[in-house]
C-alpha cells in the first residue's frame, strides 16, 4: 500500500513537472543566432536580477521600464552593462552583470537580447492596455 502511494505521488511530480515545462516562457526565443547567443547568456547571469527586478533592475517584460533606456544609444547601454552603472536611483548594475567570465561580446549580446524583448513587450502590450502592462507571467 505504502508503495502504492508512493508511486503515485512519483507520477503526480512528473505531471507537475511536465506542466511546468509546458508553460510559455517570457523569454522569448527569437530566431536570429545573435539574439539566441544573448538569450543564453541572459540566462545564465543577467535573468537572475533582470528576471524579477532584483534590486531595482529593469524587467524587459515590463516596458514600462525599459522606455527610456530603449531610446538611449546602443553603445552606451554596452557600456554601462560591461563597466557597470549606477542609475539615477542609486540602483546599481555591477560590472558583467557580476560575472567576470563573460566577454564584451557576450555581454553586448545579451544587452541586445534585452533591448529586443522590451521591444517585443512593448508592442505585446500595445495591442493590450500599454500602461503598466506586465509580460512577467
Ligand atoms: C545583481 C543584479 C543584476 C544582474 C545580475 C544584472 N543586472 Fe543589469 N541592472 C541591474 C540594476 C539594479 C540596474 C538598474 C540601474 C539603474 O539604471 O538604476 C541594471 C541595469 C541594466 C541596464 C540598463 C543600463 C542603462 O544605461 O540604463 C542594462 C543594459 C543591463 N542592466 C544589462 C545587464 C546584462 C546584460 C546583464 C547580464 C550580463 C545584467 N544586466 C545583469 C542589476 C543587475
Amino acid at each position: 500500500m505504502k508503495r502504492a502511494v508512493q508511486s503515485l505521488g512519483l507520477v503526480c511530480l512528473c505531471l507537475l513537472a511536465a506542466a511546468l515545462q509546458a508553460e510559455p516562457s517570457p523569454y522569448v526565443d527569437f530566431k536570429d543566432e545573435h539574439l539566441r547567443f544573448g538569450r543564453a547568456v541572459w540566462m545564465g547571469t543577467c535573468e537572475n536580477c533582470h528576471g524579477y527586478g532584483v534590486a531595482d533592475s529593469p524587467i524587459p517584460m515590463q516596458p514600462e521600464h525599459w522606455r527610456e533606456r530603449v531610446g538611449k544609444q546602443r553603445q552606451e547601454l554596452y557600456n554601462n552593462a560591461i563597466n557597470g552603472y549606477f542609475g539615477p536611483d542609486d540602483s546599481y548594475m555591477p560590472e558583467r552583470g557580476g560575472n567576470p567570465e563573460l566577454s564584451d561580446e557576450q555581454v553586448k549580446q545579451a544587452v541586445d537580447y534585452m533591448v529586443n524583448l522590451a521591444e517585443h513587450s512593448y508592442l505585446k502590450c500595445f495591442t493590450q492596455t500599454w500602461r503598466n502592462c506586465d509580460l512577467t507571467t
